[in-house]
């Protein structure tokens, strides 16, 4: 249980590790995440169930390396098993019956929480346009997996250095500038991208479903830690979501919260590096 099966590098600061965890990979369903902790002292850290495999047994996990803890689990390797790994967690996503034709929109590493949905809203014969991007070329993750679970794909990066320069924004506003109609988006990545493409898509009357991925301790309801503002009401991310409505997201006050913890995060890196 608990053992790392693979491990791949899927850009310089993204990894993908695939679990085994029999009892979790039949129970899992998109929109999930686990909770891995890497040693008897290591942080708790949420990660979100990029895919699942019941007959194989295996979770497949993408985390990107960020401070201490995501550095630590990215020095474990094949044959290594994880001290936790506590799941499925976080309600599953559901789509109406109605929802015949969705835009996925996936910035960063975002693109990994993403994939599960498209690939079950695929194989529910949903008609799916995706548009994923990246700071450059090599932050564009998971293309191949989108490209098979979606009718065009479209990718941007900042740099130009693959598909169009520019932001998933840019394509969001031509896609529906030239009358496409979608029945929903979902859009995961930083804050500010699911902002900017939530500001879009109200102005069209698009339900838009956005995952939300603030600090978490328990992930289980109790601690608060993980709580965000929709709709003037306050929610837990961890059991209350973490998808969530796109439109009723605070996520300048999501942003702030976010910003709280840097400084202290910082210095934990760098007593882990030195
Ligand atoms: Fe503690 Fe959600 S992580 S309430």
């Amino acid at each position: 249980m608990n053992e790392i099966l693979e491990k791949r590098q899927l850009n310089p600061t993204v990894k993908l590790m695939v679990i085994n965890s029999p009892l979790m990979a039949k129970k899992a369903k998109p929109g999930q995440f686990v909770i891995v902790r890497v040693n008897e002292n290591g942080e708790r850290i949420p990660l979100t169930i990029a895919d699942y495999n019941a007959e194989k047994g295996t979770i497949t996990i993408i985390f990107q390396e960020v401070g201490m803890s995501t550095k630590a689990l990215g020095k474990l390797n094949v044959g290594d098993r994880l001290h936790d790994f506590v799941g499925p967690l976080g309600v599953p996503v559901e789509f109406s019956p109605d929802v015949k034709r969705v835009l996925a929109i996936g910035g960063g590493v975002g693109v990994a929480p993403l994939y599960p949905k498209v690939k079950m809203l695929h194989k529910n014969g949903v008609k799916i346009d995706s548009i994923i991007g990246g700071r450059s070329s090599e932050y564009v993750i998971l293309e191949d997996e989108m490209r098979a679970v979606s009718d065009n794909l479209y990718i941007t990066t900042d740099d130009g250095s693959k598909g169009r320069k520019g932001f998933v924004t840019d394509v969001l506003k031509e896609l529906l500038n030239n009358g496409n109609k979608y029945d929903e988006v979902i859009a995961i990545g930083p804050l500010i991208m699911m902002k900017m493409v939530c500001q879009i898509t109200k102005e069209y009357n698009i339900p838009t479903m956005v995952s939300m991925n603030p600090i978490m301790i328990d992930g289980t309801g109790m601690c608060g830690g993980c709580r965000v503002s929709v709709g003037g009401e306050i929610k837990f991310a961890c059991v209350d979501g973490p998808a969530f409505d796109g439109h009723k997201v605070d996520f300048d006050e999501a942003m702030r919260r976010q910003a709280m913890y840097k400084d202290m995060e910082k210095k934990a890196l760098e007593e882990y590096e030195h």
